[in-house]
């Protein structure tokens, strides 16, 4: 049998990679085999498995993160008009899910320490024209903003999770996507579940459940079984080609019964950094509350930034920069504010190679080559 996870060079050559346990072949071969590669049972069998994995009532699978969080706006009535919150310090997606419904992106700061945005970071960057909030998840930390729960509510502002970083981490004993918001996840090649490329919307009720699967099938209103055997179809509202293909949900459904060992070895992963770099002069590492968390980054802050990027990558190991910020991307000039929190940590994040293949040995060579960087 092949190796399922072959390395190009060392295994800290690269800074995240898709991991395979064995049954994906096998799963993708099955589908490909019924010629049936759209939405279908596979597809609805992934998101029984999701949701039971969560312990919620339902779940909706899709092509990717990205239109998750797009979709999971659009139902909750988020367009033209209406500004989003969201942290600046994410992935480009989060904000182009908000650009793509119409909608205006509200940058907000993020916490030093764990470069979430909080209850207080949410608070300050509130509008009178604020109609949702993006908590980003990131590295897989939990978001809690129990304190505005209230507030927002009154003003009818809407929650949508990104917790594209963190499927299997918990909050208040409960899985991220089990405390009623809703929340969106990604299951591209990096995550902690893969299914290749797909993602996931965990809807708040059956009526918001039937509005995503509608408008990720084109807002057609019969199932694809259901156009096979009738004339004609009905096109009932606004929809994207969104579907999750059953060869993606082959592969996520294949991996989900070996996420124990997923969530095991990213936190030991994640605890053998932390102890490697402690008392590194010049190190902050970012915190993402590893026993509660799957963590899918390991992200320091440090001095010097540039310098440490190039040493570290002349030396073959694969850094990266989660994330470059958004409010000072060409594209969101528009919505540009001054963030400073943000401005300076996007001068010193750097993200360390972090992927279940990474043995404590390579960890230590990270860690090493860091502090002879820094020296
Ligand atoms: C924070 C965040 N949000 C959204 C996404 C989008 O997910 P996808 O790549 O599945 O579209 C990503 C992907 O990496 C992400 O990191």
């Amino acid at each position: 049998m092949p190796d399922l996870n072959p390395m190009n060079g060392a295994s800290f050559a690269q800074n995240a990679r898709p991991f395979l346990y064995g049954g994906e072949e096998e799963a993708v071969q099955a589908v490909l085999a019924s010629g049936q590669y759209g939405h279908g049972e596979v597809t609805e069998r992934f998101e029984r498995a999701v949701a039971d994995f969560l312990g919620v009532d339902d779940v909706v699978a899709v092509a990717s993160g990205t239109v998750a969080l797009h979709l999971a706006l659009a139902v909750a009535g988020i367009g033209p008009g209406d500004e989003v919150i969201v942290p600046s310090m994410t992935f480009c997606a989060s904000v182009q899910a908000i650009c793509a419904t119409g909608a205006t992106p509200r940058f907000a700061e993020v916490n030093a320490g764990s470069l979430c945005a909080g209850p207080e970071e949410i608070s300050d960057a509130l509008t009178p024209a604020t109609r949702a909030v993006v908590p980003v998840l990131y590295g897989g930390r939990a978001v809690d903003l129990t304190p505005l729960r209230d507030e927002l509510g009154a003003r009818s502002i809407v929650l949508v999770e990104d917790a594209a970083h963190a499927f299997g981490s918990r909050t208040h004993g409960r899985y991220v996507g089990a405390t009623g918001q809703l929340t969106c996840f990604s299951f591209g090649p990096i995550k902690n579940l893969t299914c290749g490329q797909g993602g996931a919307i965990v809807p708040r009720s059956a009526q918001e459940a039937e509005q995503v699967r509608r408008m990720r099938l084109l807002g057609m209103t019969e199932s694809p079984d259901e156009r096979a055997r009738s004339v004609s179809y009905t096109v009932s509202g606004p929809g994207l080609r969104a579907h999750l293909s059953q060869l993606n949900a082959a592969i996520g459904l294949a991996q989900l019964p070996h996420f124990p060992q997923m969530a095991t070895a990213r936190r030991t992963l994640w605890c053998h950094y932390a102890q490697a770099l402690d008392g590194v002069p010049g190190i902050e590492v970012v915190d993402v509350q590893v026993g509660a968390s799957v963590p899918s980054l390991f992200a320091v802050q440090v001095p010097y930034r540039e310098h440490v990027f190039t040493a570290l990558r002349d030396n073959g190991i694969g850094v990266g920069t989660h994330y470059p910020p958004n409010h000072l991307q060409p594209a969101f000039a528009r919505w540009r504010r001054p963030l400073p929190v943000t401005e300076r940590i996007g001068k010193r994040i750097l993200t360390l190679p972090f992927h279940p293949k990474m043995t404590g040995h390579d960890v230590e060579t990270v860690a090493e080559a860091v502090r002879g960087a820094l020296r």
